[in-house]
């Protein structure tokens, strides 16, 4: 038995599998092979369930059904982390992934980091992808990245090696994705599990025979993206952020209009300054306990100092949304309303992620 395990999903694959273990074996790759069919129509797992016979370092798991790219990975990961394989690598059976690569993944591949066969870094590309196929891949891997916050250039990368640290670490069962966007998520889950995300350049060449699967995939994979945009702790903090924020702006309305009807005795202007100073102040303060207490669950001791950084905080944010209120209305001659969204929008990026970083000092 080789250290690592090279899993390839197949789905009606008779015209490439066979070549490509060939190919594989032909480069002397000291890896063996685990082909997870789905009950190929075409007889894909029946090929290679005769190859496997007289070839010891080929296996075949058959599924009952077609049930997704992710699904199929989740059980091939599983049997190579039982059988005791030290690195898991998947990669696609259409020649796409270069077979030629391996032996450069494998060696990259350490216990404490994923490795990517990447097409968007420096030295890597793609080939024979029209340009709607191509600008649909690029783009969905731009906002993928971007909204997940995920340290790599290729985050939709199908060909990868992982270290079985990795599996050992995540549960497979939790795994949300049953089609494509399981590439995705093992990124996300091994950036969060503190795993380095390592990219080696590939040309990525499209497949000359058989057909891609990746329809209908897309609008499926965008949902799951959004959903763990949601599940991560900064989105969640951010939306209870700006819930507090609603709410402390309720508490200034009401402390503002009451307080200047007690003011009413001095000038009006004055009456207005002094009770807008009051009312923001007390509405920082609410802000501070909330944000405190319920964002950020801080438990900072020196709780005077703590305030004191969020109110420092909020004066900058005050700065900033007169600033771009101005900006907007005056130089650039925006409608008052879209002056105020965009100064309110400036205001609350700030301060959520200054407080976060530095009041609360939240990683
Ligand atoms: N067992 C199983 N079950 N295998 C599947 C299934 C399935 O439901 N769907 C696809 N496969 C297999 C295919 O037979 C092939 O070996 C591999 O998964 C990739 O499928 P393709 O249909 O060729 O994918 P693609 O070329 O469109 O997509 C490639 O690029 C994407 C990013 O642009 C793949 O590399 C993806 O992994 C990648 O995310
Ligand atoms: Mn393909």
């Amino acid at each position: 038995m080789n250290k690592t395990l090279i899993v390839i999903p197949t789905y009606n694959e008779k015209d490439n599998i066979v070549r490509l273990i060939e190919a594989i074996h032909g480069e002397k790759v000291l890896a063996d092979i685990l082909v997870v069919d789905d009950n190929s129509p075409d007889g894909t797992g029946k090929i290679v369930e005769k190859l496997s016979k007289k070839d010891s370092s080929t296996h075949v798991m058959h599924r009952q059904e077609k049930v997704g790219l992710g699904k199929a990975y989740v059980a091939g990961f599983k049997r190579g982390v039982d059988a005791g394989y030290e690195k898991l690598i998947s990669m696609d059976a259409d020649f796409s992934h270069p077979y030629t690569a391996l032996k450069t993944m494998i060696s990259l591949s350490k216990p404490d980091r994923v490795v990517i066969g990447s097409r968007y870094v420096k030295g890597g590309r793609i080939t024979g992808w029209r340009w709607p196929r191509y600008i649909n891949s690029w783009g969905a891997n731009w906002i993928t990245r971007t909204i997940l916050r995920i340290k790599a250039k290729d985050v939709t990368a199908g060909f990868k090696s992982y270290p079985v640290e990795f599996f050992k670490k995540i549960d497979l069962d939790k795994v949300q994705a049953s089609g494509y966007a399981f590439m995705v998520e093992m990124s996300l889950l091994a950036q969060e599990n503190g795993f380095k995300l390592v990219e080696t350049p590939i040309t990525f060449a499209d497949r000359e025979v058989g057909e891609s699967k990746i329809q209908g995939e897309l609008i499926k994979s965008a949902k799951l993206v959004f959903h763990l945009a949601a599940q991560k702790k900064s989105y969640r903090q951010f939306v209870k952020f700006c819930i507090v924020g609603t709410i402390n702006t309720g508490v200034d309305w009401a402390v503002f209009y009451p307080a200047k009807i007690v003011l009413s005795g001095l000038q009006p202007q004055t009456a207005k300054q002094i009770a807008k100073a009051i009312s923001f102040v007390i509405s920082a303060l609410s802000n501070y306990i909330m944000n405190r207490k319920w964002t950020f669950r801080s438990k900072e001791k020196q709780i005077v100092k703590e305030g004191a950084k969020f109110m420092l905080v909020a004066f900058g944010g005050l700065a900033i949304n007169q600033a771009v209120f101005y900006l907007a209305t005056g130089q650039l001659h925006w409608r008052d309303i879209f002056g105020l969204i965009a100064a309110t929008a400036a205001a609350t990026l700030w301060n959520f992620f200054i407080n976060k970083q530095w009041t609360f000092k939240n990683k």
